[in-house]
Formats: C-alpha cells, sequence, structure tokens
C-alpha cells in the first residue's frame, strides 16, 4: 500500500495546516461528523424517540422494520426529535424527486458549526460522499458531470461486462474448498463485485489486490457514528486511493485501454469539456465506494435469504428466468443502504407538511420498501412478486444509482451460479451481520460445500 507519510510537528503539510491543526481539524471532523450526533441519536432513542431507536438497533442484527412500519402508521411524514423522517413509499419518491431539497445532511451554512465545520474539511481526504462527487452536488454541476458519465456506463458497457463477471465468478467458485466451513462472504461475496470494479477501473492484476484492501477500508465512510479508530483508517485508505489513483489516471491518459476508467478519462461533455482531474479520481472514488459494500451485501443477503426460505430456492432453481426477480425481492426485503438524507433549500411542503428551510429530511428505503399500499403482505419474501421492483432499493430521482443495472447483473449471475452448482447449500451457526448501521449486510456466512 502506498503509505502517507505523517509530517513532522513544525513542517507545514502541502496544505499549509502543520501537524498540530491537522490532528485538531480531524477530532473535530470525527466530532461533528460521528461522535455529536451518534450520542443525540441514543439519548433520543432512550427518550422513546422511534426514529432513533430505529437507527441504533440496526447494528449488528436484522433491519428493525417493525418499528418503520411504527413510523409510518404515524402518517406520511413523521416528525422525529432528530429530522423529519419518511417510510411511506409515495412521500420517499416525492422527497427524492423534490427541486427544494439537496442531497446529503448539511451543517454548512448553520452559523457557528457551519464555520467550525468548514474548517474541519479543509484537510479532508477525497471522500465519495463530498463534492464534487455526484451524491454531493446537485444541478446543474450535478446534471453535468452525471451526463458524462452515463456517457460511458451504458446498459451495453454491462452487457459486456456480464461474460466477465460469469468467468469470476466460476473461478471463485472453482476455488472453494469443499467438505470443510467457507465463509461465503470473504470467499465470494466480497472477492466478485471488486474483480468486476477491476475491470471498469483497469486495474492491472497485480494491483487487484491493492484496490480491494481500498474498497474494504473506505467503505465504512459512507456510515454515521464511526469511533475515532475508525474514522482515522478509512481516511487514511482514502489518501491512500487517491495517491494510487493520481498515477493510475496518469497511466490511462496517456495509453488509454478498454476500460470504463480511461474512457471516462477521454470524455468531453457537449461543450468540448473533459472531466477535471478532482472529477475524475471522485467519480472513481465514488464507483469503488459505491460499488463495492453495496453489492457484497446484495450478494450475501440474497444467500441468507435464499437459505432462510428454501422453497423460493427451489423456485429459482426450477426456472432460470426467476434470477432477475430474486435479485429485485432480495433488494427489496433486506436493502443494502438502509437509508439516505436530504437537506431542505427553501421553505416546501412534503406530502401537505409544511417543512422550512434547512430542515433535514430522512428517507428510510428499507421502509418505503414494505410499504403496504405498494407491495402486498410486505414482510413476506416471495421471488415471484410482481410489484417488486417498485423498491426504492437504489434511491430515486436525480440521484438514483448510476451503477444499478451493473449490480443488477452482478447479483444475478453471483447467485444463479452459486446456487446452481450448489443446489442445497447449507449455512453453518455462525452467520454474522455487519455492524454498520447504512450499508446492510453480513460480515460472515458460514458453510459447508459437498
Ligand atoms: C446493490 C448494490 C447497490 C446499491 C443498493 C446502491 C444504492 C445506491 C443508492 C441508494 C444511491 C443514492 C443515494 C441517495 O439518493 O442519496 C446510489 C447512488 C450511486 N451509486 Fe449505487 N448502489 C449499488 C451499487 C452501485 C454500483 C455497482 C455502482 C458503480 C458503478 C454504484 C454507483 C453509484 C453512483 C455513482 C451513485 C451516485 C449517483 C448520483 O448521485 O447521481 N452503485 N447507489
Amino acid at each position: 500500500m502506498t503509505g502517507t507519510t505523517t509530517p513532522a510537528r513544525t513542517e507545514p503539510s502541502p496544505d499549509g495546516v502543520g501537524r498540530l491543526g491537522r490532528g485538531a481539524r480531524f477530532a473535530t471532523r470525527w466530532g461533528l461528523g460521528h461522535a455529536v450526533p451518534w450520542t443525540a441519536i441514543r439519548m433520543q432513542a432512550r427518550g422513546g424517540d422511534l426514529h432513533a431507536a430505529a437507527l441504533v438497533r440496526s447494528t449488528g442484527s436484522e433491519t428493525p422494520v417493525e418499528l418503520f412500519d411504527e413510523i409510518r402508521a404515524g402518517g406520511p411524514l413523521h416528525r422525529s426529535r432528530l429530522s423529519f423522517v419518511t417510510a411511506h413509499h409515495a412521500t420517499v419518491k416525492e422527497v427524492l424527486a423534490s427541486p427544494d431539497v439537496r442531497a446529503g445532511v448539511e451543517l454548512r451554512g448553520r452559523g457557528r458549526l457551519g464555520r467550525m465545520s468548514d474548517w474541519a474539511q479543509a484537510t479532508a481526504p477525497m471522500s465519495p460522499i463530498k463534492p464534487p462527487s455526484l451524491l454531493a452536488i446537485e444541478p446543474p454541476d450535478h446534471t453535468r458531470l452525471r451526463r458524462l458519465v452515463t456517457r460511458v456506463f451504458t446498459a451495453r458497457a454491462v452487457q459486456r461486462l456480464e461474460a466477465r463477471t460469469e468467468q469470476i465468478a466460476d473461478q471463485l467458485l472453482d476455488e472453494l474448498p469443499r467438505g470443510e466451513p467457507v465463509d461465503l462472504v470473504e470467499r465470494y461475496c466480497a472477492r466478485l463485485p471488486v474483480l468486476v470494479i477491476c475491470e471498469i477501473l483497469g486495474v492491472p492484476e497485480s494491483e487487484t489486490e491493492l484496490v480491494r484492501a481500498f474498497g474494504a477500508g473506505a467503505a465504512p465512510s459512507l456510515d454515521v457514528g464511526l469511533g475515532v479508530t475508525e474514522l482515522a483508517r478509512v481516511e487514511h485508505s482514502l489518501r491512500d486511493f487517491d495517491a494510487w489513483l493520481t498515477q493510475h489516471l496518469a497511466r490511462a491518459r496517456l495509453q488509454p485501454g478498454e476500460d470504463l476508467l480511461s474512457q471516462l478519462a477521454v470524455a468531453t461533455d457537449d461543450d468540448g469539456a473533459p472531466l477535471t482531474d478532482a472529477e475524475l479520481k471522485n467519480t472513481a472514488g465514488l464507483v469503488l465506494a459505491a460499488g463495492f459494500e453495496t453489492t457484497v451485501n446484495l450478494i450475501g443477503n440474497g444467500i441468507a435469504l435464499l437459505a432462510q426460505h428454501r422453497d423460493q430456492r427451489a423456485l429459482a432453481l426450477a426456472d432460470e428466468q426467476r434470477w432477475g426477480g430474486v435479485v429485485e425481492e432480495v433488494l427489496r426485503y433486506d436493502p443494502p443502504v438502509l437509508l439516505t438524507g436530504r437537506t431542505v433549500v427553501r421553505d416546501t411542503s412534503v406530502a401537505s407538511v409544511p417543512v422550512p428551510r434547512g430542515a433535514v429530511v430522512t428517507v428510510l428505503l428499507a421502509g418505503a420498501n414494505r410499504d403496504p399500499d405498494v407491495f402486498a403482505d410486505p414482510h413476506r419474501f416471495d421471488i415471484a412478486r410482481p410489484e417488486a421492483h417498485e423498491h426504492v432499493s437504489f434511491s430515486a430521482g436525480r440521484h438514483y444509482c448510476l451503477g444499478a443495472a451493473l449490480a443488477r447483473m452482478e447479483g444475478r449471475v453471483a447467485l444463479q451460479r452459486l446456487h446452481e452448482r450448489h443446489p442445497d447449500l447449507r449455512l453453518r451457526p455462525g452467520a454474522e451481520r455487519r455492524p454498520t448501521r447504512i450499508l446492510r449486510g453480513y460480515r460472515t456466512l458460514p458453510a459447508s460445500l459437498t
């Protein structure tokens, strides 16, 4: 790994901030971004707030869908002690499509706290959830950047990756030991998506392990309530990834390959302008972070659900056309991303409730996926459900997941290949969920393969 060297105490770093200043800014980033919000959430949960309780209960356990039902029963838009919150399908879509909100939860512009946050962010590493990331910008910048990236991330490009994804799945399955316990998350779910992303980013085979380490290190950056050591580890990985990308992009610009990153490096918008270096690096970082842990979790959640619902697994194995439906139902029933947030930029109304400028609306994607107005008998896992694709697991509106087609293809190939080769796959005791709250999935899925 290309380690970052820590500047000596008196020596200013390239951003002009000495070691002590960097430490203070890091501590502030952790405090404002993780410690303070998480303490507030825990306190409110103890006081009986449903929204806070749902967040606290999400760690390391099944998604608390019964709390989402309670929130929805209180009306389409609920006012919790943390923010406005919705688990109502139509309201979730209304918020995500609204021109009156911006992506993310913002402190900026909120007096002293906002100024402290800006000061602390000045030494933060590139992040998949900060500008110029697609996830953190709005029109017109978002429209321009998204259009450019979409030109490269086409349905045809995904189709072309399918044969390679099948090869990767087969190779990983060939390497799994028989007759002894194996952790399917470590040996299969976590490896397949990163190898596919390496194809997209044009990573030479000798460096795929490095990229896997960056992905694993950076993925928690999408979560809330990280511990101080964890945040330090995440930032370290992001810095290492940034340094590696700088070299990799220089290579891709000099000798563009067939990969999507090389194409993105030379793509231009309608006025002939290419992506800036920061936009290009950030997009590559987002593809790695957004496409890594989420897809790992989709595959893991699918394996666990099919092992728990053997009748549904038999149904899929009897007709290969059903695997698309399996993926939709897994995404609906146990979505890899629990929720997202929006900040209201002008006084508006949501579900006819007035919402002031500056308010935060938490959108419970996993809650909307269990709304009985849209999904009949929503707590039943049913791969033949005709309305499964109405789920909002890839969000909606202008920030709708850019990798949805890719993730669906990877999920289908990974689940179908595994189960066709091991039709009576049995999980062993010891399956554990990840401690992350927003990203939902398994840390381990022990199994025995015959
Ligand atoms: C099962 C797997 C995946 C899930 C559940 C998922 C989920 C999401 C969600 C919920 C958002 C929007 C967040 C918001 O509205 O605030 C999003 C955005 C995004 N995702 Fe995915 N994602 C997955 C896989 C991927 C993959 C494989 C890629 C990489 C190609 C990817 C790239 C992106 C990008 C670039 C955005 C930002 C789009 C924008 O803001 O315009 N995702 N994803």
